[in-house]
């Protein structure tokens, strides 16, 4: 499959990459936002499942929180980094090679939450049955913390702040072939370079949680994001890029929090 050739290539790469900072993260810093930090608080939690985990940056970030932290992902060639950095960073973690609608079989357990970090959601093309696989995933009472780029910035032109692509998806993937490199490692040269990607608005992926049993019980939205989607953003200190005064903002990024309720008495 395309992507995950993509995605195997890139991994290697990227657990050298400047973008992911890993000296800073052995150093004892965190890859999560700060808002993350802020806005969902472990409590009584015990383990999280990280979908989509990448080289486990993040993964290792939530386990240094106290929680029992497993991460999954279909590259075997991300988790080969995940397992390198985090024994470098000295944090115990459990990472399973598997697809994510594979999840359940791969994993034979349950968690207290599921987690899903930024830039996830596009690489899977049945949304509602995400959904149905993070609920199937949670133990009751359990959380879904969902952490995304908003869909509504994707309609945005890459050079300018006008509107040049649909919000709403004709169902079929966006596939893009030909370019080497990626968001971490641009100048890389790589000789797997076709993805497909899916545009899931919104409202999909709010419906997704919700049909699948789970309860909304907060949704955020957040005027920056942490790349250069556009050359008019501007970075700032904390590595947050916003558009610059006068310009219109939209949501670039957001998260939710959903519960999975007790069964029934
Ligand atoms: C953009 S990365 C996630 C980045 C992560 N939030 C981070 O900052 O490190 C997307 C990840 O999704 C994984 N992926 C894509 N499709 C998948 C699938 N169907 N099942 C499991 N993992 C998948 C890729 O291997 C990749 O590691």
């Amino acid at each position: 499959m395309a992507n995950r050739a993509w995605w195997d290539e890139r991994s290697h790469l990227h657990g050298e990459a400047l973008f992911y900072n890993i000296p800073q993260l052995v150093g004892g810093s965190s890859s999560l936002a700060d808002f993350e930090y802020d806005e969902f608080l472990i409590g009584e939690a015990k383990s999280l499942l990280h979908l989509q985990c990448h080289i486990g940056t993040d993964t290792i970030s939530w386990a240094r929180r106290g929680v029992q932290a497993t991460g999954l992902d279909f590259s075997e060639s991300a988790l080969i980094q995940a397992e390198r950095i985090a024994k470098r960073c000295e944090v115990e973690t459990r990472w399973v090679v598997a697809d994510v609608y594979d999840a359940p079989l791969a994993l034979q357990n349950t968690y207290d939450i599921v987690y899903s970090g930024k830039g996830a959601l596009p690489w899977l093309d049945d949304i509602d049955g995400w959904g149905k696989i993070v609920s199937r995933l949670l133990n009751p009472g359990g959380r879904l913390y969902l952490v995304e780029f908003h869909p509504i910035s994707w309609i945005l032109g890459d050079e300018n702040w006008t509107i040049s692509n649909d919000y709403f998806s004709s169902g079929e993937p966006h596939v893009e072939s030909g370019i080497q490199g990626s968001y971490a490692v641009p100048d890389a040269v790589t000789t797997f370079n076709t993805t497909a990607e899916w545009q899931h608005t919104l409202a999909e992926i709010i419906s997704a949680i919700a049909s699948a049993g789970l309860v909304i019980e907060w949704l955020h939205e957040f005027p920056f994001t942490y790349f250069q989607q556009s050359p008019i953003l501007e970075v700032n200190d904390d590595g947050k890029y916003e558009v610059p005064a006068g310009y219109p903002r939209i949501p670039l990024m957001y998260s939710l929090c959903a519960r999975k309720p007790f069964a029934d008495k």
